[in-house]
């Protein structure tokens, strides 16, 4: 690929960025990147001939040169979704603006139990279109990686026919598919007098029928005050690790209950949220190999004044990547460029630390750190295009979608930006 402005490479190392090294960020000018077998083979000075035809592996297979516009960045990575639902949830929205609290909203027949019964009801050929839909929506706004959870079953079936779209949608298009197992998203209605019979269905049948169907690599609970604690958390998680999953967690989103101490302490790939983080988890996330992933999205669509300490965990050390959260209630985000300029306005974020914590940091909060996330030898070659000068553009023009091109493993990405809304699929 040659002609780009730049190249934003986050060429390092294979692992998360802490601290001062999330500022650095190689961008080369005149660039050219040598794709071969869907891997990057090479990055460097466009008219170094020389080193291009001593890094081609296959000398006699035909050279394919491609005109890239603008500047090229990894394949971002969106590290946090709950994509598969159905119906907006406008009269939260609304609700919400008009002043009316989590509890009212809940309430008022709202909240993640609405999205429930709405995919409960819906066939999975219905939430299959729809979610595929919108997942390539969101590779539009230039996600090539994408962690998809389950959670608004919180039934066995209902929760299998989430992860079942979600294989189905990795299976026909090109977009790498990380599923998350998230059962304990909330207590369903018909166990609110009984919760510790839910947090005990969650452990002896859901997990170990996610696991034997092999549908999620992944398993998050929702660890929040009036959600599941932090007992029920570490009970639903080390039964999740022996089933062989990575684990993660909502932690510290809105009160906060020592989310990110335990998502430390059981070495989870990562801990989301973050808002409500105290003192002793910003310290724990600092020194241990736990991803902090923000949602600065989340947030500001909740209008919530207070936002994850992002300087203070860069300062602590720790690993800090960001995710659009995409989902009906808090965040109707697909795009990670509007997030990226959420962290440089709200979070106090530098635009370096920005791309990092979208492409190799959130590699590394889905265990993805050796393999995406960087434009360099060896890696997969997802790359996006931005139509603009300046590559701190990608976090400045806020809402405006700037891709213009998307590769994955090398092939070329049909872009045309799909629907969201619902009826344009299905009926409501
Ligand atoms: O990440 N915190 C819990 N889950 C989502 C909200 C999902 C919903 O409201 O449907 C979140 O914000
Ligand atoms: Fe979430």
């Amino acid at each position: 690929m040659t002609g780009a402005r730049a190249v934003v490479t986050c060429r390092g190392p294979a692992r998360a960025r802490r601290g001062a090294e999330l500022s650095q960020l190689e961008v080369l000018p005149d660039a050219a990147v040598l794709i071969e077998g869907g891997r990057i083979a090479w990055v460097g000075p466009h008219n170094d001939r020389r080193a291009i035809q001593s890094a081609i592996r296959h000398p006699q297979s035909p050279i394919e040169e491609v005109e890239v516009r603008g500047v090229l960045f990894p394949g971002f990575v969106d590290c946090h979704t709950h994509a598969v639902f159905g119906a907006p949830r406008l009269d939260d929205h609304e609700r919400r603006a008009l002043g009316a609290t989590y509890q009212q909203i809940a309430a008022a027949g709202g909240g993640i139990l609405q999205s429930v019964r709405d995919v409960r009801a819906r066939s999975e050929a219905e939430l299959h279109a729809v979610t595929r839909s919108r997942l390539l929506a969101l590779r539009a706004h230039g996600s090539t990686t994408i962690e998809v959870k389950s959670g608004y079953g919180l039934e066995l079936e209902t929760e299998l026919k989430q992860l079942r779209v979600i294989q189905r949608v990795s299976e026909s298009e090109r977009l790498q598919l990380v599923p998350t197992f998230l059962g304990a998203h909330e207590v369903p209605a018909e166990y609110r007098s009984r919760r510790a019979e839910y947090v005990r269905l969650v452990i002896e049948e859901m997990l170990p029928a996610v696991a034997r169907a092999q549908l999620a690599r992944c398993c998050d609970v929702f660890c929040e005050p009036g959600v599941f604690d932090p007992a029920e958390t570490r009970a639903i998680l080390s039964a999740a690790r022996k089933a062989g999953l990575a684990l993660k967690l909502h932690a510290d989103e809105l009160e906060g209950s020592e989310g990110a101490v335990l998502a430390a302490e059981l070495e989870a790939l990562s801990a989301d949220h973050l808002a409500g983080i105290s003192d002793a988890g910003i310290r724990a996330l600092g020194s241990s190999a736990t991803v902090a992933v923000l949602l600065p999205a989340t947030m500001s669509f909740l209008g919530r004044q207070r936002q994850a300490p992002a300087r203070r965990l860069i300062e602590a050390g720790a690993a800090v990547a960001l995710a659009t959260d995409f989902n009906p209630g808090s965040s109707p985000t697909p795009g990670l460029p509007l997030v990226m300029s959420l962290a440089v306005s709200q979070l106090g974020m530098r635009h370096a630390e920005a791309v990092v914590a979208s492409t190799v940091n959130a590699a590394a909060a889905l265990g993805l750190a050796e393999d995406r996330g960087q434009i360099a030898p060896g890696f997969a070659a997802d790359l996006v295009a931005c139509d603009v000068w300046d590559w701190r553009e990608v976090a400045y023009w806020a809402g405006a979608n700037l891709v213009t091109a998307v590769w994955t493993a090398g092939s070329a990405c049909p872009l045309s930006p799909p629907p969201v809304s619902l009826g344009i699929h299905v009926e409501a």
